[in-house]
């Protein structure tokens, strides 16, 4: 097998959600792809969100925000809150929201998983902000839970890979974690 050298500037395998905030008052949404879970217990995120983003203001000032999980329906809208800040134009009016207990924290009626946040630390990095959360709830469309687990494939959840920026749909699973590797357990 022959390798070669490539660019250490290498993106993961994302998955793409909707960063909501209440920035001047104002609904404010964001397409976010540099997020994963960090913590166990209580659960936390983190996510590298651009210094100069105008979302930024509103995590900063009431130290809450969502993270919301769109289906592909929604494939577009999605895209778009990643292409205009709003700082120059009003997303607020993009999605239809609803308040959990946090209310800086808008909630996306659009999609299937909703998470309200509060901002647990934020690390100023060279030219992102480690935003780290802790979900203190969550709510899903009951058509994609079942048994505690959330259905992602029937929610149609995408992630994202750069730099080819594709939106990418779920395949099969291929098997059970934690599980299938003790097949090579000899005896
Ligand atoms: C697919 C996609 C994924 C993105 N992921 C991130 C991200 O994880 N972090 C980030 O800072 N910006 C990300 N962006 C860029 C912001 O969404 C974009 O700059 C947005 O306009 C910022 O909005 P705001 O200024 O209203 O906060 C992404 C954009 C797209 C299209």
């Amino acid at each position: 097998m022959e390798k070669v050298k490539i660019s250490n500037n290498v993106y993961i395998p994302m998955p793409m959600t909707i960063l909501g905030t209440k920035v001047n008052g104002n609904d404010n949404y964001m397409a976010v792809g540099w997020i994963c879970r960090i913590n166990a217990n209580p659960p936390m995120l983190a996510m590298g969100i651009g210094t100069h983003h105008y979302s930024l203001e509103g995590i900063m000032e009431n130290k809450e925000f969502s993270i919301n999980f769109p289906g592909e329906s929604i494939l577009k809208q999605t895209d778009y809150v990643g292409l205009f800040s709003g700082a120059k134009t009003d997303k607020s009016t993009i999605f239809n929201s609803f308040d959990g207990s946090l209310k800086n924290a808008p909630l996306i009626k659009e999609c299937g998983l909703n998470l309200a946040c509060t901002l647990v630390e934020s690390i100023k990095l060279p030219t992102n902000t480690l935003i780290i959360g802790e979900i203190k709830e969550a709510y899903c469309n009951s058509e994609f839970v079942k048994s505690n687990t959330i259905l992602y494939k029937e929610m149609l959840a995408f992630f994202l890979t750069m730099p080819d920026n594709n939106y990418w749909s779920f395949g099969e699973p291929i098997g059970k974690a934690w599980s299938i590797g003790k097949e090579l357990i000899i005896n």
